[in-house]
């Protein structure tokens, strides 16, 4: 069956129809930009936007940046704070609507890396922030904000984000040390069995991941970027 995935991130949003069986884009993405400031009013347009674009009548589900719960924003930490309290599934025209990482990290534990995987896998995605997909023998435990925890008295993603690498004009090898602090603090909190990272960056996985060293197997994930559309596709057919 297919369903609509639609990725929205703090620089793009990305929406493609997606094969849920076989977890893979059945026709070419699109690519809009976020609007700024990224409201409600103007991203919802870029999103309805989207599914006119594939003249899509089906389901839909979007991923969000922030925290969801049953179609709600409750953060929106890259986003406008008008986001807060809003019912993005009703906005969104009745879309299945939930947080990117956990979206991305569902797609990476059906289709990708994570397949099969048993224990406590953790899928980090290295963006405009950081986000995090915590799964328990498969089992999604949605909405982790592992991007916030503090790391010298800040969120670690204004250390170690994609975007705090390009900020702050960091060398692969230098990114890479905070980064690695960053997943050994992690992995002390969680002891996963394995950590998959995800996000735009990790199509450049062989800058980085040759300087990380950790005890827990660190790996890129195998969707690369287009985990956060196939993860959004397949809850709108099948749920969280
Ligand atoms: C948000 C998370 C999101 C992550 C990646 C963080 O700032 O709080 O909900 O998953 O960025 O976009």
């Amino acid at each position: 069956m297919d369903a609509l995935g639609i990725d929205i991130g703090g620089s793009g949003i990305k929406g493609a129809p997606v094969d849920v069986r076989a977890g893979e884009l059945s026709a070419e993405r699109l690519r809009v930009v976020t609007p700024r400031p990224a409201e409600p009013g103007p991203v919802a347009d870029a999103v309805a936007g989207i599914v006119r674009h594939f003249g899509w009548t089906g389901p839909v589900g979007v991923t969000f940046p922030g925290v969801v719960v049953d179609g709600v924003v409750r953060t929106a930490a890259n986003m406008h704070e008008a986001w807060v309290g809003v019912d993005a599934g009703a906005l969104f025209g009745g879309a299945t609507v939930l947080n990117d990482a956990d979206a991305a990290g569902t797609a990476e534990m059906t289709y990708g890396k994570g397949r099969g995987q048993r224990g406590v896998v953790l899928m980090l995605t290295f963006g405009t922030g950081i986000g995090s997909a915590l799964f328990v023998d498969g089992v999604l435990v949605p909405n982790t904000e592992l991007g916030h925890l503090k790391l010298h008295g800040a969120d670690a993603e204004h250390r170690a984000s994609d975007r705090a690498r390009e900020e702050h004009d960091l060398s692969w090898p230098d990114w890479a040390a905070r980064v690695e602090e960053y997943l050994r603090h992690v992995e002390m909190l969680f002891t996963p069995s394995l950590i998959v990272i995800g996000g735009g960056v990790s199509k450049k996985a062989d800058k980085f991941l040759p300087h990380i060293h950790l005890d827990t197997p660190v790996i890129p994930a195998a969707l690369r970027n287009q985990a956060g559309i196939i993860g959004a596709a397949r809850s709108a057919v099948h749920g969280e």
